[in-house]
């Protein structure tokens, strides 16, 4: 049996395959718990966890107050809008300020890369990186795993076709890591201006043709196209977008047998996937956000509830 050492988790790069399959293993035994009619085991008992938000969030601050809680920890909800950072305190002296308080972990989203690195250089308590920027979301990376490994028995050798703004897309990078380090090929699918040029050398293959992604693939990844990160014009327009990289039934049925369709939230629909696609048997988009609850748990309790008294 493995033994967890790692006082963060910050991003799906610097695990092993056998750290990634043994938080997979860990979140198994945590999925029957959300099944009950008490939700609760006393795991995490007296720890005090910190939901620390810099950018919006729905399924991940929800989803780790909901995992922490099931845990019987403490959870402080920091909101950004009443807090000092409006007078300019800087994230890492938030943290160290809150660390004073005698807190357990952070959970921490922020719009600069490298901020939950950062911070957890500087705190003894356990860090989780809950997405920074473009560059990684370790959590959605680890439950998107999950979900592939429930619904196809089996990482390796399936064929993922990640489909939109990669560019922007630190799902897309925590997932290539995940995926190709557990033995699954990965293809990139998108508009040219929205894949990084030299993204393959991570290992991944590139179309720019979504009917070439659809006949290769056993499951389709859809990217929301994210507005808010582009600063510049990337595609014509949305209307030619759809047209080129939108998912509808026509499309599916172009696909393999049993082709799966997976994203991470929030949709933005009629766009990358139009509602008879979302909607379907098909997408396991809701089972993503379920597995959350199971992986999140996994990794708080082996950050937080694995660390000896000394650490
Ligand atoms: N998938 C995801 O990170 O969603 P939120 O932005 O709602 O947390």
């Amino acid at each position: 049996m493995m033994e967890w050492k790692k006082k963060d988790l910050l991003t799906l790069e610097e695990l092993s395959k056998e750290e990634i399959e043994f938080i997979l293993e860990t979140a198994n035994s945590f999925k029957e718990v959300s099944t009950r009619d008490v939700k609760k085991v006393p795991t995490l008992r007296g720890k005090t966890i910190v939901n620390l938000f810099f950018e919006p969030s729905t399924r991940t601050r929800t989803s780790f107050e909901l995992a922490a809680k099931r845990l019987s920890a403490d959870v402080l909800d920091f909101s950004i809008g009443n807090s000092s950072v409006s007078k300019g305190e800087s994230p890492v002296d938030t943290a160290r300020n809150i660390e004073a308080m005698k807190v357990d972990c952070f959970i921490i989203r922020h719009p600069v890369a490298g901020i939950p690195k950062l911070i957890a250089k500087e705190v003894k308590a356990a860090v989780i990186n809950a997405g920074d920027n473009s560059h990684e979301h370790p959590t959605q990376g680890l439950l998107d795993l999950f979900t592939i490994r429930e619904k196809k028995g089996k990482i390796k050798g399936l064929k993922i076709a990640i489909v939109g703004d990669i560019l922007h897309s630190r799902v897309a990078r925590s997932n290539i890591w995940g995926l190709t380090k557990l033995g699954a090929s990965v293809i990139l699918c998108g508009p040219p201006t929205l894949i990084p040029l030299g993204i393959k050398h991570m290992g991944v293959e590139v179309t720019f043709s979504l009917e070439e992604a659809i006949k290769k693939a056993d499951i389709l990844y859809f990217l929301r196209m994210q507005k808010e990160r582009q600063d510049e014009i990337f595609f014509p327009s949305t209307q030619e977008y759809v047209q080129l990289y939108g998912m509808d039934m026509e499309n599916l049925k172009r696909g393999k047998r049993g082709l799966l369709i997976m994203h991470p939230g929030p949709i933005n629909r009629g766009i990358e996937i139009k509602s008879e696609i979302a909607d379907s048997p098909a997408s396991l988009i809701l089972e993503q956000v379920t597995n959350g609850i199971a992986v999140r748990m996994a990794v708080l309790y082996l950050l937080v509830g694995k660390r000896g008294k000394n650490d």
